[in-house]
């Protein structure tokens, strides 16, 4: 069953009530019995509470890990046009796309596959312009609708995860359009995955950059990295969260000075200062994010969405809201098929062969 929580209680509660319609609808696919079944505990538990909208916005970590080798199952590249259709293009223009899968013969059993996107705009260390972030968007939302993967890595290449939205684009831009637009309201399309996602940060992630690594789930930054909001020195203020995500990450002083100076900040200090979960090798960060994605790969799916959300609805609400939430969600998982065979595989001194049911 890889339906998302978040779609069940879109299809129930926008039904049920006008008030619910901030609710998201998450990617979603085709649903079971055991999907209404799910869906029914959902939203009946959730009808009993005070209950507010969770924004689509909010994201924010999970985690777990087991030890893993990885091969390649496929590399695709490139090239592309516009984001909408579900399945994994061929090929695109700003990114590489993988699909990585465990190695049994390395004693790795995990389930699911993990989602590689690659940032590949070298020459201009990866600016994220327009076409680069159709790009992202689409392989990110193929991914998560693909059965066979677990969790989705993002990461750049040669000096840059990225250096920021693509100035040379923007430089001549005026007011009117950037605001007919919505200039990178967009962007926030990556937030809406059920999957998680990880950032393996290596490199410059500047402006845009640092605010993409902040809409991922988990971030993980090469010992080569460094974060910064240089918008400031270009005469404007991040505008794809930097200012907000910024500060629920690192406090307001930090994120201050971050802001209002421009400076940038090591690897090893955006660990210290919880910006990033852990600083690797950067010789070694793609391997290990990808290791991580496979222990989460490797979860029960439901489970591993309701615990992405949760952990997000956390920046949306108060801390009672979220206590109910999160109390609501743990009930409903009472309704999957995982939820027994993890406890009875438990029980039974064995693995849980979950079925995302
Ligand atoms: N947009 C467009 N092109 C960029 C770019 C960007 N954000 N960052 C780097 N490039 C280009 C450079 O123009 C240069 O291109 P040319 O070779 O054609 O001249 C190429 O990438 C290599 O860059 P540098 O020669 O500058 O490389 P460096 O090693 O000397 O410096 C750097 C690296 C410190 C990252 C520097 O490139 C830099 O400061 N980049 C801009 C960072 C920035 O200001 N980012 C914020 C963008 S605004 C934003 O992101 C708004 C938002 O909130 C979404």
């Amino acid at each position: 069953m890889l339906v998302t929580i978040r779609h069940h209680l879109h299809r129930r509660l926008v039904a049920a009530s006008p008030a619910i319609r901030g609710v998201t609808a998450g990617a979603g696919a085709g649903a079971g019995a055991g999907d209404a079944s799910f869906s029914r505990h959902v939203s009946s538990e959730l009808r009993t509470t005070s209950w507010r909208p969770v924004s689509s916005t909010s994201v924010e970590a999970f985690s777990s890990i087991s030890s893993s080798t990885s091969s390649i199952l496929s590399w695709r590249a490139f090239s592309s046009s516009s984001s909408s259709s579900s399945s994994l293009r061929e090929s695109y223009n700003h990114i590489l796309v993988e699909r990585r899968f465990p190695d049994e013969s390395n004693n790795n059993s995990a389930r699911g596959g993990v989602g590689i996107i690659t940032l590949h705009r070298p020459k201009a260390l990866n600016a994220l312009c327009d076409a680069l972030f159709d790009d992202l968007i689409h392989a990110v939302q193929a991914f998560d609708e693909d059965d066979s993967i677990g969790c989705i890595v993002i990461t750049g290449s040669g000096k840059a995860f990225a250096a920021g939205a693509d100035i040379s684009e923007m430089s001549t831009r005026e007011f009117a359009h950037v605001y007919k637009k919505n200039m990178f309201a967009q962007w926030a399309d990556i937030t809406q995955t059920s999957k998680p996602i990880i950032a393996a940060v290596n490199g410059f992630a500047l402006g845009g950059g640092c605010e993409l690594a902040m809409m991922c789930d988990i971030l993980i930054a090469g010992s080569n990295a460094q974060f910064g909001q240089p918008e400031i020195n270009l005469g404007v203020i991040p505008g794809a969260g930097g200012t907000q995500r910024l500060i629920r990450a690192v406090g307001k002083s930090k994120a201050m000075e971050m802001v209002l100076t421009g400076n940038r900040i090591t690897a090893q200090e955006a660990m210290e200062i919880g910006l990033a979960s852990k600083v690797i090798n950067s010789d070694l960060l793609l391997d290990e994010a990808v290791k991580m994605g496979f222990g989460i790969a490797d979860k029960g799916g439901v489970a591993v969405r309701a615990c992405k959300e949760a952990v997000n609805a956390a920046e949306e609400m108060t801390l009672s809201q979220g206590l109910m939430f999160e109390r609501r969600m743990f009930h409903a998982l009472f309704a999957t098929k995982d939820q027994k065979e993890g406890m009875s595989a438990f029980l039974e001194k064995r693995k849980p062969n979950f079925t995302d049911e």
